[in-house]
């Protein structure tokens, strides 16, 4: 069984169609990286994976079960800007999110649970290289720092799939380089099930176990939005690393 299923999965908004007849599977671990023309619906599609948005037909399935009607601490995303709070500092950025979800019944933490969630907080962010920033506000830190920032939050919930979508866009050549690096050591470490959509194609190919090609197949000129994309190419990469999570998977799973 495939940790992601997904299932003849359509997404349409009115009358027009923007995803039709998806069909995906992919095991735990792999690093699927999408690219497609602008507009072809590779966030409406990370949507969908987070559980923000419902398909309109068909089913997306996570360890064999239908995914939750709303996002979950099982799924992590980075958006391309702006995921942190603007008015906490890094260090409370990331242990927020360990307080948040107890919070509705208990308040914030206290005491020795909010001590633990903020060291966990700061391990983490030395981890991505903000080990000295903790202090700061997000306006104070580069662009660079800020996705490192984001990353941390994502992943300070520990879950099992990391949604991506454009993270490094707005960033320079070289400082991606740097993002690029610290990305793949994450997912070695932790083994994470990563979707990243991105814009740069050697991003594409580079990074990940696999590249998921989006593209409108078919177009109507007199209706536009009658046909929507469908994952055209499903393009295995970078072979080391994919021997590597074979052996691994194999070994998990015996
Ligand atoms: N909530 C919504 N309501 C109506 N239309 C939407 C909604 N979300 C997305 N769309 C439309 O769906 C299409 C796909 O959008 P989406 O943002 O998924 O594309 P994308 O591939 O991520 O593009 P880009 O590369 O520019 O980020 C667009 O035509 C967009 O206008
Ligand atoms: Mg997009």
């Amino acid at each position: 069984m495939s940790f992601i299923s997904v299932n003849n999965v359509w997404q349409r908004y009115g009358d027009q169609v923007v995803l039709e007849g998806l069909n995906l599977h992919v095991n735990e671990g792999e690093f699927c990286t999408l690219v497609g023309t602008s507009g072809c619906g590779k966030s409406t599609f990370l949507r969908l994976l987070l559980g923000q948005e419902t398909a309109s037909k068909g089913q997306i399935l996570l360890d064999g079960k239908a995914l939750a009607a709303e996002p979950d601490a099982s799924r992590g995303v980075v958006f391309q800007r702006y995921s942190v709070f603007p008015h906490l500092r890094v260090l409370d950025n990331v242990a927020l999110g360990l307080e948040l979800p107890r919070s509705r019944l208990l308040g914030r933490l206290f005491g020795k649970a909010k001590q633990d969630a903020r060291e966990h907080a700061a391990i983490l962010l030395q981890k991505v290289g903000l080990g000295h920033a903790l202090d700061k506000y997000p306006a104070q830190l580069s662009g660079g720092m800020q996705q490192r920032l984001a990353i941390a939050q994502a992943l300070i919930m520990k879950p099992r799939v990391l949604l991506l979508d454009e993270p490094f866009g707005a960033l320079d050549p070289g400082i991606r380089k740097d993002m690029h690096q610290l990305l793949l050591e994450l997912w070695r470490e932790t083994r994470l099930t990563v979707f990243m959509v991105t814009h740069d194609l050697s991003e594409g190919f580079s990074l990940g176990t696999r590249l998921l090609v989006f593209d409108k197949v078919r177009v109507d000129p007199h209706a536009p939005g009658a046909y929507g994309a469908r994952i055209t190419y499903d393009i295995p990469l970078n072979s080391e690393r994919r021997k590597a999570l074979a052996a691994e998977l194999g070994a998990t799973s015996k």
